[in-house]
């Protein structure tokens, strides 16, 4: 069940150009906390802007009793989030959505993220290596000081692959160009990816060619966060008689649940 709390931001660092790291004391909602959930944050110490804004659950430390945003400054709400100190407290309501499903254990795993698209394979990433996961992350950025995840997930033990668009770190170019280069689909079990669309219908295309399972997390504007307003209602296929609710039937689906032909 979400709930409504008042966190206790204990540390807020910036990690790279326009790109910040936050965690916070939500002892009460951390143990619901799933990989590929999100939580909704209030941004402004008043209430403007009215709206929370949503972040995935970047990571979550169970016996401290925090959760970790890893997010990028685009417009006004984060850029008031970018102004939070260390000891201010932050109102949060989560978590919110449906995450990912997870796999059986000691399967071999595929996450491919775009930008901050990584943020929800972090968190996923360490519950599936406590589930004896052989993991592999491929993240593409546009240059190497946006590769700021790669320090959680040297830490947390799984194989990283970078991209970047400059080649100033790992492959040069697309991170789909090295998934279908560099990746033996033999090996992949199955697959998980977030980031911008064109990158994720590549890999579900990849994905597709070698009938490999996997899952997507997507993105909408929202405005409720839970299911009331319509404000992140999507067509998943462009024939599909119904919408999906972003918020409450996902953030994650199923690929094979997804269409992305016009891309
Ligand atoms: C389930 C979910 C999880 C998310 N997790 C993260 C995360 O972990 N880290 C992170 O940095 N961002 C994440 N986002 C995106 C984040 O919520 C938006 O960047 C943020 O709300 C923008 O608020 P703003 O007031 O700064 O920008 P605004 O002024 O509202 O918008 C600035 C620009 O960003 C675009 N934008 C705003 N919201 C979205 C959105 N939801 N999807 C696509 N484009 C958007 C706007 O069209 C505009 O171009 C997530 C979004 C969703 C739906
Ligand atoms: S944001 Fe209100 S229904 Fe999804």
């Amino acid at each position: 069940m979400p709930s409504m709390e008042k966190g206790l931001v204990v540390r807020h660092l910036q990690v790279g150009q326009d790109l910040f790291e936050m965690e916070l004391i939500t002892p009460g909602m951390v143990p619901e906390c799933q990989p590929g959930q999100f939580v909704h944050v209030q941004v402004g110490q008043e209430n403007y802007p009215i709206l929370r804004r949503p972040l995935s659950l970047y990571d979550v430390d169970r016996h401290l009793g925090s959760i970790v945003f890893l997010y990028k400054v685009v417009g006004e709400g984060t850029r008031l989030l970018s102004k939070v100190r260390a000891k201010d407290s932050l109102k949060v309501m989560g978590p919110l959505g449906r995450g990912f499903s997870l796999p059986k254990e000691e399967s071999n795993v595929l996450l491919v993220g775009g930008g901050v698209g990584i943020a929800p394979l972090v968190y996923l990433a360490r519950v599936l290596v406590e589930r004896r996961c052989q993991v592999r992350v491929l993240h593409g950025t546009q240059t190497r000081e946006q590769l700021a995840a790669f320090v959680k997930l040297r830490q947390i033990g799984v194989q990283f692959m970078p991209a970047t668009v400059d080649g100033s770190a790992g492959y040069k170019g697309l991170v789909t160009e090295l998934l279908f280069k560099k990746i033996d689909p033999a090996w992949v079990d199955c697959i998980y990816t977030c980031g911008p669309e064109p990158m994720m219908a590549r890999t579900a295309a990849f994905a597709r060619q070698y009938r490999i399972a996997g899952q997507a997390s997507l993105e909408e504007h929202m405005a409720c966060g839970v299911g009331a307003c319509l404000g992140c209602a999507r067509k998943l296929k462009a024939d599909d008689p119904g919408y999906a609710k972003i918020c409450k039937d996902g953030p994650v689906f199923d690929l094979d649940q997804l269409d992305w032909s016009g891309i």
